[in-house]
């Protein structure tokens, strides 16, 4: 299995050795490979809202240098892990930055269709609180891509570092995360036969409609040519894809 993990910090900390667990656990049961990109470190840039993915294309993004090698990783991936220690109660603002970069690959604009054969976890560590808003983000995120399922992950480790979180919290920590990690990859031995989420059918109707619509020429033409080429205009769906498969 392919595997890209994406961390919303680079401390060699809790969020860090949580996804240590579950990529041990998913090493267990087959053969999997790895590619992992630290934020900010891989992407120290936040998107400046130049509009340019939307309008000309992601490649004419001035972070596109940056931004592309994560999203091939993705194309290529059975699965992805977002793994996000919480900062004022969210996601930490690296992985945000990451969030905005990809904003043009959301079902509202031009979404992968490898995402619509894809599972997700989402991991979200703190001290104290913040992992259902995090989570929830992150969640979206997946959602509004296209991937099938995901999984989330709350931990709250009542310290700052690794070495400060007790022992027992450990031990629960990884009793849980090996549940969590075990189900995730049954659902990327599954991810071509599960069936779609409804909100997804209904969203992807919807937002075809609405694309559809916008008036020739303009801003978001690029949008609606892509739909078109696509065959989402007359019946085909990224879905059925995943179904055939
Ligand atoms: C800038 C900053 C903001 C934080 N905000 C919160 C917070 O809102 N709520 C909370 O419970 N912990 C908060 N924490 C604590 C971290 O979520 C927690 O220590 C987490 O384990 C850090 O991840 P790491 O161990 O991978 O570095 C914050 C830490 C930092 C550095």
């Amino acid at each position: 299995m392919k595997v890209v993990i994406i961390y919303g910090n680079h401390t060699g900390g809790s969020t860090e050795h949580c996804v240590s667990i579950v990529k041990n656990v998913l090493a267990s049961f087959g053969e999997c490979s790895f590619t992992e990109f630290f934020l900010p470190t891989d992407l120290p840039v936040i998107c400046r809202g130049c509009f340019r993915c939307f309008e000309d294309g992601e490649e004419t993004c001035p972070d596109a240098r940056l931004v592309q090698p994560i999203v091939s990783a993705m194309r290529e991936a059975d699965g992805l892990i977002f793994a996000s220690p919480v900062y004022a109660c969210e996601v930490s603002g690296a992985m945000k930055t990451l969030f905005d970069h990809l904003c043009y690959i959301w079902m509202t604009h031009r979404p992968m269709e490898e995402m619509f054969s894809k599972v997700g976890m989402v991991i979200s560590v703190t001290a104290g609180a913040g992992t259902v808003t995090s989570i929830r983000t992150m969640e979206k995120n997946f959602r509004y891509w296209g991937v099938k399922r995901t999984i989330g992950f709350g931990a709250a480790v009542q310290a700052m570092s690794w070495n400060e979180v007790a022992s027992a919290k450990k031990t629960k920590l990884e009793a849980k995360l090996t549940r969590k990690a075990s189900r995730f990859y049954r659902m990327m031995e599954l991810r071509y036969t599960l069936r779609p989420m409804i909100f997804q059918r209904i969203m992807f109707k919807l937002l075809g409609k609405m694309i559809q619509g916008y008036e020739p020429g303009s801003r978001l033409s690029r949008d609606q040519n892509y739909w078109r080429d696509k065959g989402w205009f007359n019946g085909k769906s990224p879905f059925m894809r995943g179904a055939r498969e």
